[in-house]
């Protein structure tokens, strides 16, 4: 077996140990069930772990990652978590966290082809052309930082677009969602979106209510060869 995996299992016993050593019943209890009241969609880069940078145990924060936390309206994945988290688990809060130095958004606001992942940074390139009037007077990072920013807007926006969380809003009022952006160079959580529970609060973000952005998209040729099929 690889050192790698080996040390993975041996610091899988010693924090076994360590766990039963403040508290026996440590495992009893997390074997009873959960009750998260927290939804976490996050990047699945490794350098965001949820539960660490929010000081959280296991039990505290149900947990969906995909590149570049996008809510994606067709993902049965996402949609499947979503449901499952609001309705039977009834969380009170969904966050959406993205990061700076997302490889993610990177990627989208290049022009370089990666295979398949592609069709996946399809919904940030829309994001970024949606806003293009806004960023793109933007330095490099600058810009890379205000589409981190604003991806995340998007998906809190296409979170209380989805008919779980609007059931679930006309039904108990909650849960709250919440926009955040990680910040990887000093480990600081910003956030940026109010906390919402409402349409009226979706409206207040919804990127044509609020004017932010204008139908000028980005200029052809700042688009890969495939964007300019489409
Ligand atoms: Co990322």
């Amino acid at each position: 077996m690889s050192q790698l995996i080996q040390q993975l299992l041996d610091n899988n016993r010693e924090w076994v140990q360590e766990k039963l050593a403040v508290d026996q019943d440590y495992f009893n209890r997390t074997a009873d069930g959960q009750h998260p009241k927290i939804l976490w969609i996050g990047c699945s880069d490794s350098r965001v772990p949820p539960d660490q940078l929010t000081k959280t145990n296991p039990g505290e924060i149900f947990v969906h990652r995909n590149i570049a936390n996008l809510v994606v309206q067709t993902d049965m994945n996402m949609l499947s978590v979503l449901q499952y988290s609001v309705e039977v688990l009834k969380v009170e809060h969904v966050i959406v966290c993205g990061h700076y130095g997302c490889g993610g958004v990177r990627a989208a606001l290049g022009t370089h082809q990666y295979g398949l992942i592609d069709n996946w940074l399809r919904q940030i390139k829309d994001t970024i052309n949606f806003y293009w009037e806004l960023v793109k007077d933007l330095d490099e990072t600058a810009r890379e930082k205000r589409i981190v920013e604003l991806n995340v807007v998007e998906q809190v926006y296409n979170l209380g677009k989805t008919n779980i969380i609007r059931n679930a809003w006309q039904s108990t009022g909650k849960p709250f969602l919440h926009g955040w952006v990680y910040d990887v160079k000093t480990g600081l959580v910003t956030e940026h979106t109010p906390a919402i529970h409402d349409d009226a609060g979706i409206d207040q973000i919804c990127k044509y209510a609020a004017s932010q952005i204008n139908l000028k998209v980005r200029p052809a040729n700042q688009y890969t060869s495939v964007d300019s099929l489409l």
